[in-house]
This record gives structure tokens, sequence and C-alpha cells, in this order.
């Protein structure tokens, strides 16, 4: 079947308001702050299922929920190799104490790991009620990482 011209019409629309909307393209070398984003995108599409079923809006299901937790812990490790030296250009939302402060960013960062491994490892459990205080630690860690280092975006 062919398409009808409508149909076609309503993907230009999309396609032209997607790209109205879509950041300035990122031109700097290897283009770190678009890499380190889009892992953060990837460690909230894993995170956001997992909080779901702690919260009790989804079943828990003891496999789905230890094979998102190992992707976290997989994804944990890979955003900050993108922090260079040279990344702090917009749109980054990064805050200066990222580059000011390069001990508690690690700290931050190693703090954040053990959390993610320590709920990986309650998650082999199968025990939703030793899973649900693991997450919210690693969700806490989140959130202070994000107060202290990352911030609107206007510099
Ligand atoms: C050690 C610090 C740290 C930890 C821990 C951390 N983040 Fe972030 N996150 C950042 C920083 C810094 C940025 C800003 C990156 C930028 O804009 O260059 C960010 C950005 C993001 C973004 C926005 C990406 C975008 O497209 O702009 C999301 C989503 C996100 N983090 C999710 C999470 C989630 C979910 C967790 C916990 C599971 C988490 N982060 C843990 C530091 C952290």
């Amino acid at each position: 079947m062919t398409p009808s011209p409508l149909l076609i019409l309503i993907s230009l629309v999309t396609a032209l308001a997607l790209t109205g909307c879509s950041e300035p393209k990122d031109t700097h070398p290897n283009q770190p702050v678009t890499k380190r984003k889009a892992v953060f995108k990837e460690i909230l599409r894993t995170f956001e299922p997992l909080g779901q079923v702690v919260r009790e809006r989804e079943d828990y299901q003891p496999q789905a929920f230890l094979a998102g937790a190992k992707e976290l812990d997989r994804l944990a490790s890979h955003p900050w190799q993108f922090f260079t030296p040279d990344s702090n250009y917009p749109p980054t939302r990064a805050k200066t104490e990222v580059w000011d402060k390069p001990q508690e960013f690690k700290q931050a960062q190693e703090q954040f790991q053990a959390k993610i491994a320590s709920l990986a490892k309650v998650a082999e459990s199968g025990k939703i009620e030793l899973i649900r205080p693991a997450f919210d630690e690693v969700e806490k860690s989140c959130k202070s990482c994000h107060q202290q280092f990352r911030g609107n975006g206007k510099k």
C-alpha cells in the first residue's frame, strides 16, 4: 500500500518540528557532551523500570529485575570517561564543580557504582524487601551527585 499524501505530510511536519527543537550540533572533537548525555539517558531508561517495580506499579519479576540491575551495573562506569578536561561547553548542564572538584566528583562516581553493585548483588536474592532499600540508595546517589554537579544548563 502506498502511504497517503496526508501521512507523508504529517511525517514531514513532524521531522521538521523535531529538527527545529534539537540542540545545536555538537561540533567538538569526539563529541564528549553528546556521548555522556546519551549514556545518562540509557541509564535512566534502565533505571526507571526498576523503580516502577520497587514502587509496586509493575509486578516484580526476579529475572527481569536482575537483568536490569546488571545492565545498570554495566552502564554505571560509562559516563565518566566523557567528562574530559575540554568538555565544559553548551549544551552541557554539568556545573564547573565537575572540573573544579575532581576528587569529590570521583568520589560521587565511586559511591554510585558501589550502590549499584549492591543493588545488582541483592537482586540475585529474589527478595523485593531487600531490593527496595538498595534501590533507594542508588536513587539517593543519583540525586546527590546531580545536586552537587548538575545545574540548570545556564552558565
Ligand atoms: C557522579 C555524578 C552523577 C551520578 C551518580 C549520576 N549522574 Fe546523572 N548526570 C550527572 C551530570 C554531571 C550530568 C550532566 C551532564 C551534561 O549535561 O554534560 C548528568 C545528567 C543526567 C541526565 C540528563 C542527560 C541529558 O540528556 O541531558 C540524566 C537523565 C541523568 N543524569 C540520569 C541519572 C540517573 C538516573 C542516575 C542514577 C541512576 C544518575 N544520573 C547518576 C552526574 C551524575
